[in-house]
């Protein structure tokens, strides 16, 4: 069974008492359409006319969390898995080769683990005693191994105290499979007290699944911890920083917010287990190592080895959203764990603290460098505010005990910092008892905006692109936080992406287009997958250690992100907008910064059609440009192997009188693009 099917089913029928699975099956999909939707040319009208509706900067997000390896293992380009061994099992990550623990004689040494009441953060380091002349090893595996490139250079560093200055030599070599050495560099640790240390290894060849051996040469104990790895060729060149592919598949997309840290690992399976950002600033060798609820979420899928170094903390994630020129978006816990877990509730009266969390983080956030929190973001080495504007309270929860919680945050943010604009959550699912509890009561206090989730089936896609048609106007915004198709009967993994969730996405997309004054912001999740490591799928972007890929999916979110406009504007058919008459969605914008008509079509038929859009309300360069993306297998997707299979292919489109005859391909998107003289 696909793990989100299975996820939560087990809790919700206890909670409930029913039986439903996470994802909505349902039982139409586009494969089994055999007729076509019509032969007949359809008569498209663009108005020009000013709708007063603006399409938010923030229309078009992304969604981060660390599942799937995305964090450790992936966006930050750490190689070294448990580098302070401070997993549950202390050396877990690390192998011993020449050693047998069960037979002392044959030892060519042994790390053991000492662990330090005085450093609360980081507790453990490992003691190696050397007890034979050839050296001692010990080999980390790295997240599934570790992807290195030929003349590629790797920063290593690490801390260690040569007690009695027996140890000679640190010799550190990439390794493959059989032994072979990759490239190799030594470190000669002179110092008895704790000292860190640095050096740098080149590549001999490319290998996805190396591991770095360090052989210890000598006689006698040296204490280890903090030990380190990085590609000098990360995102911006940072040192120790990001993975540069993956960065910039996600600044390519132009995301107008990145949402972090989550998702569920905001609120943890458990109180003590949840998201805290104090804890993820400063020095990283600071951070305390949470293990990540993901670790054991699923049974079928279950990571023991799935930590939180916090390498990649809240620093970090404000200063991505500030390269990609994203609007920083945290979400808080409000004080209760994840309710598909165990629910718990910090009681009101102890609620003080989860409170003063969000109030800090503004001012980690904003405030001046004088200020306690302030200062900590300058010392990092950003004076400069981040100039935070959006705070969400709570992830995925429902019920009163929400509502009792979030009035107590809601009150405390607006006190310290009118203009933060609150994001309150209507419970994991878009429709039923506690979703709509939730949008009645956050109704009532007026709030700003609220954050909807959907996975769903392809079908529930195609069919809800009108579910904003009739919301509220002046009630609260929507933040899609989090959606994806998930199409059914499908293997679990990137096939998952396919052609037929990512083109239901873009229809249903095109209703959210449709309803930018309600809809202010949008992401898909998952964001990133690590192939060999995910719990969840479908995920907009898969890798391994060396290669990363957009899917279908996300070649349609950034169509639309990098197509988003300024000023929505109507295209209709009959006088009525396109939501599915003829299997065709459809929707348009003005961008009066760029002088750009955009118009997304979205065709779910099985066949091409015929379109005659009439663009005679405004003066238009008549050569205009036509973005496809399209695939006649719904069932097709992108690959390791063939990652641009399906992604957008330009052509030249061209109006005659204002008109613009078009035929738009079988399962396409295309948007069009043409200049305002
Ligand atoms: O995106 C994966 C998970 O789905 C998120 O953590 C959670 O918010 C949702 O249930």
């Amino acid at each position: 069974m696909k793990q989100s099917v299975l996820k939560y089913t087990i809790l919700i029928a206890l909670i409930i008492g029913g039986l439903f699975s996470f994802k909505n099956i349902g039982n139409d999909d586009l494969t089994s359409k055999t007729t076509s939707a019509s032969n007949e040319t359809l008569d498209l009208v663009v108005s020009f006319k000013d709708t007063g509706i603006k399409i938010q900067p923030t229309m078009y997000g992304i969604f981060f969390e660390d599942i799937n390896f995305a964090a450790d293992g992936g966006l930050y380009a750490e190689m070294i898995k448990n580098r302070s061994f401070e997993f549950e099992l202390p050396m877990m990550g690390w192998i011993e080769p020449n050693s047998s623990r069960h037979s002392l004689n044959k030892q060519s040494g042994i790390a053991t683990i000492i662990t330090t009441a005085a450093n609360t953060a980081n507790p453990n380091f490992s003691r190696v005693l050397v007890n034979n002349d050839k050296g001692y090893a010990l080999i980390n595996e790295g997240f599934r191994g570790m992807g290195i490139k030929k003349d590629a250079r790797y920063n290593l560093s690490l801390k260690a105290a040569n007690h009695d200055g027996a140890i000679k030599k640190i010799r550190v070599q990439f390794i493959d499979k059989d032994n072979h050495v990759l490239g190799e560099t030594s470190i000669d640790p002179k110092g008895t007290d704790w000292q860190n240390y640095t050096t740098q290894l080149t590549a001999t060849q490319t290998e996805a699944k190396a591991q770095v051996k360090i052989t210890f040469e000598g006689n006698g104990t040296i204490d280890l911890d903090m030990i380190s790895l990085f590609p000098e060729d990360t995102w911006k060149g940072r040192k120790n920083g990001l993975r540069k592919d993956l960065v910039q598949l996600l600044d390519d997309m132009n995301p107008g917010f990145l949402r972090f840290p989550g998702g569920c690992i905001v609120e943890g399976r458990t109180l003590e287990q949840r998201y805290q950002w104090k804890k993820t600033v400063g020095d990283p060798e600071n951070r305390t190592t949470l293990i990540n609820r993901w670790n054991t979420e699923f049974s079928h899928k279950l990571a023991p080895d799935y930590f939180q170094s916090f390498g990649l903390g809240f620093f970090e994630y404000f200063l991505l959203s500030e390269d990609m020129g994203a609007e920083p978006l945290p979400i808080l816990s409000c004080g209760i764990a994840c309710q598909f877990n165990t629910g718990e509730l910090v009681p009101m009266h102890e609620l003080e603290p989860y409170v003063q969390d969000a109030l800090d983080l503004i001012e980690f956030a904003n405030g001046a460098s004088d200020t306690p929190w302030g200062k900590i973001r300058t010392e990092m080495g950003h004076p400069k505010p981040f100039n935070l504007k959006y705070i969400g309270v709570g992830n995925e929860q429902w019920g009163p005990q929400y509502i009792e919680r979030y009035k107590v945050f809601e009150k405390a943010i607006k006190d310290k910092d009118p203009n933060i604009i609150i994001i309150s959550g209507s419970g994991p699912f878009p429709e039923g008892e506690y979703f709509d509890y939730g949008w009645e009561e956050l109704k009532k206090l007026n709030v700003e905006i609220i954050d909807e989730h959907y996975y769903k089936d392809p079908k529930w896609f195609r069919e809800n692109a009108t579910r904003y048609d009739n919301y509220d106007r002046k009630g609260p915004k929507v933040f899609a936080g989090e959606y994806a198709a998930h199409p059914k009967d499908v293997a679990d993994g990137p096939k998952e992406n396919n052609w037929e969730a990512a083109l239901s996405e873009a229809a249903f997309m095109t209703g959210l287009e449709r309803n930018a004054d309600i809809v202010h912001l949008t992401s898909y999740a998952p964001l990133i997958a690590h192939i060999d490591a995910f719990q969840w799928a479908p995920d907009m972007i898969w890798f391994n250690n060396l290669e990363s890929y957009g899917t279908p999916n996300y070649y349609v979110q950034k169509l639309f992100a990098t197509n988003r406009g300024t000023d929505l504007i109507a295209i209709t058919k009959d006088g009525k907008p396109v939501t599915g008459q003829n299997d065709l969605f459809a929707s348009a914008v003005n961008d009066i910064d760029k002088k750009e008509v955009i118009i997304k079509l979205v065709n779910t038929a099985a066949n091409a059609q015929d379109l005659n859009i009439n663009l005679k309300g405004k003066q238009l360069v008549s050569k205009g440009v036509a973005l496809t993306l399209k695939s006649e297998d719904l069932a097709d997707e992108n690959s390791f192997k063939s990652p641009k299979n399906i992604s957008p292919k330009e052509s030249a489109v061209k109006l005659k009188g204002g008109n613009l005859h078009i035929n738009i391909p079988a399962y396409s998107v295309t948007v069009l693009i043409f200049k305002i003289k």
